[in-house]
This record gives structure tokens, sequence and C-alpha cells, in this order.
């Protein structure tokens, strides 16, 4: 209003108006300074900002999409994308999308977002339920693909300010597809200083991030065995080598391996989470497939594991006359490494964060058995990052965990992920400038 009325009068005055209209655009969000993580939080968490995010995460939502399906999910991207003028690359891993901010020069630093969902029936009765039978968003990777899009329209306002290129990765496949590995495979991450990725968390308060330096996620592999025997009639077992019994006693001895064999102060998981074979109450049937899972942090863990799984499937069928054949099924689902925060990320995190929610809300995490593709990355970017945004709100009462079909999203947390993703890339390209001197080496503590 000041500035309509000064316009009218002399130079010195219409200087004065500019200055006006200057002041007026910095107190909305959009003016607020790049390296100003609370200001970014301000203008992600603005009505039409917030909204915007909220309406991208229920359309996702409504039209889940598997691993390497992620192909409407792909398009609402790259749709996103146009429309904010951010240039991309596309496809990688079949959907993968790789957009860039800024001057197209180092440093480059990724933020990375995974869009898959899970082959599982929604339970929650509401407006934006799954509208496909038997695949849900129940992970909250939908929330995730809203989020990194809201740190892409954050980051392009700001776009001159950037001192380097963020590259944004919309990954296929989290899911046990190992979609990272084929980011990667395929040239996504070429150049890459450093990435962070962020997953919601259900039993992290709202407001509140927190992680971990070194070990975060564990390591994973799947194992599936086939015991066989020789079948027959259920009252006359002395004619038949029966692989029920055997592939019990294998899965008992199973137990032992962590349990006897493991150092206890190295955590480590072995299940059995399939057991099939047989289906009638008086056959003993020819063979019995059983399978499951191992977690491992240490890399001679997780191997020792692996050797020690096959032994004692084999020789324990063994005892009861029949074969084993063992595979780890990895030419499918990559086994995936230990998620490794850098520590040096870890402190750099920790002063981001704290900026934007108070260093009170920024939290230790303990390690997860859970595993988690990003540690891909590790492969091919020398600093890897990633933490977890909260979503509990104990006013909204509880909420279901991840991989539930009763999970939701707490959309008040999408603007935190959105500015905290910005905050850390800008704030990464602003301290890793390249050298200007040949005696600045300034990536030893990376
Ligand atoms: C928690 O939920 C209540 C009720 O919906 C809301 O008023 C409050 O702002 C929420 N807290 C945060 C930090 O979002
Ligand atoms: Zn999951
Ligand atoms: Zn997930």
């Amino acid at each position: 209003m000041a500035a309509a009325t000064a316009a009218t009068s002399s130079s010195g005055v219409l200087l004065a108006a500019v200055a006006v209209l200057a002041a007026a655009l910095a107190g909305c969000g959009a003016g607020a300074a790049l390296d100003d993580p609370a200001g970014l939080l301000r203008r992600a968490k603005e009505p039409e900002f917030a909204g915007w995010m909220v309406g991208l995460r229920r359309r996702i939502h409504e039209n889940p999409e598997l691993g390497y399906e992620e192909f409407a999910t792909s398009e609402l991207v790259r749709r996103e994308l146009d429309a904010l003028g951010i240039p991309y690359r596309h496809p990688f891993a079949v959907t993968g999308v790789v957009a860039t901010v800024g001057t197209g020069g180092p440093p480059f630093v990724a933020l990375r977002a995974d869009m898959d969902a899970l082959a599982m029936q929604e339970s929650v009765e509401w407006e934006h339920k799954s509208k496909v039978p038997g695949k849900m968003h129940g992970c909250g990777h939908d929330a995730h693909v809203a989020m990194l899009l809201g740190s892409a329209r954050i980051l392009q306002e700001h776009h001159d300010e950037l001192k380097g290129t963020v590259v944004l990765v919309f990954q296929p496949a989290e899911e046990g597809g190992g979609g990272a590995k084929k980011m990667i495979d395929d040239g996504a991450v070429e150049n890459i200083e450093a990435i962070f990725g962020v997953h919601v968390a259900d039993i992290v308060p709202i407001g509140v991030v927190a992680s971990r330096p070194g070990p975060v996620m564990a390591g994973s592999g799947f194992f599936e065995a086939v015991i066989s025997g020789k079948g027959g009639h259920a009252a006359l077992p002395h004619h038949t080598i029966d692989p029920i019994l055997a592939a019990s006693n294998v899965i008992v001895s199973l137990q032992q391996l962590v349990s006897r064999e493991a150092d206890p102060l190295d955590s480590q998981v072995v299940t059995v989470g399939k057991f099939q074979g047989g289906g009638a109450f008086n056959v003993i049937p020819d063979s019995v497939t059983i399978g499951g899972t191992f977690r491992a942090f240490l890399k001679e863990s997780f191997n020792q594991l692996k050797q020690r799984i096959e032994e004692v499937i084999v020789s324990q069928a063994s005892v009861q006359r029949c074969n084993a054949v063992v595979d780890f099924l990895d030419k499918d689902r990559p086994f995936f490494p230990p998620t490794i925060n850098n520590a040096g990320l870890h402190d750099f995190f920790v002063k981001v964060a704290s900026e934007m929610v108070g260093p009170k809300n920024v939290r230790d995490k303990q390690p997860l058995m859970g595993a988690e593709d990003f540690a891909f990355y590790a492969d091919a970017v020398p600093a890897t990052y990633y933490y977890f945004l909260g979503m509990y709100n104990e006013t909204r009462g509880p909420q279901a965990p991840h991989h539930s079909p009763y999970f939701t999203i707490n959309e008040d947390a999408l603007p935190y992920g959105a500015a905290l993703q910005a905050s850390l890339a800008s704030r990464y390209l602003l301290e890793h400038q390249p050298p200007t001197t040949d005696k600045a080496k300034a990536h030893d503590e990376l």
C-alpha cells in the first residue's frame, strides 16, 4: 500500500518504494534467505505451499505402484518438475528421474526419494484411500516424493543463490528391489560428493528429526531352501523320509546361530518366515520349502551368517536323511548392505537441523534391524547420510506402524522434510566450495 502512493513521486521516493516492495516480499516466505533453515521451514508451512505438497502426496497415495512400475508416479514427478521449470533426465532404472537445480557445475550434492508402494491392502477408510486393490503406500514413500518435490520448489525459488548443483534423485523399488543399485548402474549419481536420504518415522514425534553417526540400518539378505526326503503314507513313516521333521529341526538349529555363535554386542537376526509343504493329514510330502531373512551390521557378521545358514540347513537336513539345496536369491533381490552414516555429515546434519527445529528436537536414533536400499549409494557416493523425520503427534492419537494396513501419514510432517532436505543441500554446497588454492583440501573431514 505504501508503495502505490510513493510511486507517483520523485526517483528518491521510487527507490524507497522498491525497498518497501522488497521488504514485503521478504516478509512472505519465498523471500526468506536460502541459508536460513528456520525461514525455509516457515516457507514450506505456508498454507498454499503445504497444501500443494499434501495434494501431491494424496494423488500418489491413491495410485500406489510397486517397484519398477512407478510409471504414473514418475510422470507426476516430471509434470511437477516441468511446472517448476526444473530440468531432469529420465528414465533411470525404468521409472527413475534425476533433476538438477543450481549452477550445473560442482560441487554436486544429492537428495533422494523412493517412489514405490507395497503389495498389501489398505485398511484405512478415508477420502484418498488406495484405489488399487492389493497395493498401498504403507511405508510413506508417497510422502517422500511429495517432500522432495517440495525441496525442489524451495531450491528453485533460490536457484540464483545456490553455490553448485543439487541433484534430485527419484528412485524406484526401495522395498526389496534394490532400485538404488540400478540407479547407480544407470549413472544417476556420477560426480556426487554427498547424498541425503530421509524416511518418515511413526515413532518419532512431529517436529523432531533423529539419526546417528555410523551404522543406522542393518544389512539384509534372504535365503530359501528346498529340503527333500521321500513322500509316502503318514501311517507308514518307516517307508518314507520325512522332510517336515527335517525342516523343523533345521529351523530350530537356525535359531542358535544368533544365540550361540554371534557376539551378543553385535546385533544380528535370523528369521524363518516361510514354511511350505504338504497339505494332507495323512501324507508325508516329498519336500518342504523354507525361507527367511538374515540381518547384521558388520560385513564379517553378515558373511558369517550366510555361510553358517547354508551349513546348518544342509547338515541338519542330512541328520534326518534329507537333501537340502539353499538359494540366497541374490540375483533377484540383491543383498542390502548396512546403511552407514558418515560421521562428518552427522555433525553437519545436527548443526543445520538444530537451526531449523532447535537442538532439543535433533535426537539420537538407535540403529534398526530393518534394511534400506539407500545403503547402496555408499558404493558410488563418498559421503552418505540417512535420517528419520518425526510424524507422531500425541494429540492425534496412536500412529500405526510402517507396513501395517492401518499405516497413515501425518501430513504436518511434509514441510519439515521438504525444508530440511533443501537446507542440507544448499548449506552443503556453501561449505564445500571447490578449493581456490592448491593447498586447500577442505574435504578431509568427510
Ligand atoms: C498436533 O496435532 C494437533 C491437533 O491436530 C495440532 O493442533 C498441533 O499443531 C500438532 N502439532 C504439530 C507439532 O504439528
Ligand atoms: Zn518399507
Ligand atoms: Zn520405506
